[in-house]
């Protein structure tokens, strides 16, 4: 089987996409798969690499799969052309990309235009769930708890006073299309909002300020299996160690500062609802392949959606990859599952 893993991307997490990328492309069965790399620049240039087969996979040797050509260079919209040329004997593709520009449903349009056959949520579903602002109103249609929040559109917009009121303290500041907690601060005290805004805005102009929502930090992974059928993985709780203010990205990606605990100490009754509302999000956004939904536990609240990542992290400390090991699924299964429904 031939594969095409997509990395890097134009977003603020293309770094996250090339650790994750590398860790896939580590774990994939080579008996069974090769590997056609390529790379996203941070412009946007596409570039299909060869697969040296190395033994180990990091993003050094990622990067030399897909040196940059030398001497003359095609412009963005050649060079993805190219690639799709490239790509036309391929039996599916892995978009291990995050954030706008590669799971927002761009480069799924790029797929489905060009009749490939991809891993993970098609057009709308990774449109929308990449925007908290619709993910959040599709939720919330639907009945399923979500944080109560402000959007700011314009650069004149501002959180009057009466929605200060209503949201308290702390709130979360969020660009609405981002990931990897990038351009994310709390604010204790409505004189850092501010600049809390403007930190956001630098990543997307259009802002989230978000009431703060007590409760456990608790993820749950959706697989979608060949034959359709949809299952949740164990919860994992996110423990941020040592007065780490919040699951930053420092706290994502930085070892030590972070534990996770899978499954989490939770009763039965509490671990069946998170996974049957998980599946429910999945299907209520209209998402395929893979889902990491992220939510809030607190006694009194319930369950409460924090957000949803339709290609959560596959990094070798993400959560996702280590919620199915704990599973019972290792990570070369999990892919060889993802590969298998794409292809279904
Ligand atoms: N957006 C990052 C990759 C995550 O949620 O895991
Ligand atoms: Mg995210």
């Amino acid at each position: 089987v031939r594969v095409a893993v997509l990395f890097g991307g134009r977003s603020t997490e293309h770094d996250v996409s090339c650790r994750s990328a590398a860790s896939v492309v580590q774990c994939l069965d080579r008996s069974r798969y090769e590997v056609v790399p390529v790379r996203i620049t941070v412009e946007g240039e596409w570039i299909v690499g060869t697969d040296l087969a190395t033994a180990t996979v990091d993003e050094a040797a990622l990067r030399a799969m897909t040196p940059e050509p030398d001497g003359w260079r095609p412009t963005i919209v050649e060079s993805l052309f190219r690639a799709l040329e490239a790509l036309r004997d391929v039996d599916v593709v892995m978009p291990i990309l995050h954030g706008p520009y590669g799971e927002d449903g761009t480069v799924q349009s790029v797929l489905e235009l060009a009749g490939l056959p991809y891993v993970g949520s098609g057009v709308l579903a990774s449109a929308t769930s990449m925007d908290k602002e619709f993910t959040k109103k599709i939720l919330a249609a639907d009945g399923i708890a979500v944080a109560d929040g402000v959007v700011l559109r314009g650069a004149d917009d501002e959180v009057t006073r009466a929605e200060r009121e209503r949201l308290g303290l702390p709130t979360f500041v969020k660009p609405a299309r981002g990931g990897s907690s990038i351009g994310v601060s709390r604010v204790d005290d409505w004189a850092q909002l501010a600049a809390a805004v403007d930190a956001a805005r630098l990543c997307d102009a259009k802002v989230l300020v978000e009431a703060g929502v007590p409760g456990r930090e608790i993820d749950v992974g959706v697989l979608e299996l060949p034959d359709g059928r949809l299952v949740a993985s164990p919860p994992l709780e996110i423990r941020v160690v040592g007065g780490h203010g919040f699951f930053d990205y420092d706290a994502k990606y930085r070892e030590g500062l972070t534990e996770f605990v899978i499954p989490a100490d939770l009763d039965p009754d509490t671990t069946e609802w998170l996974g049957a509302e998980a599946i429910r999000v999945f299907r209520t956004l209209g998402c395929a392949g893979l889902l990491r939904v992220d939510f809030f536990v607190d006694p009194e609240r319930g369950l409460t959606v924090n957000e949803v990542n339709t290609m959560p992290g596959l990094t070798a400390m993400s959560q996702f990859p280590r919620m199915w090991k704990a599973a019972g699924t290792p990570y070369p299964e999990l892919l060889d599952l993802l590969i298998a429904t794409a292809l279904a």
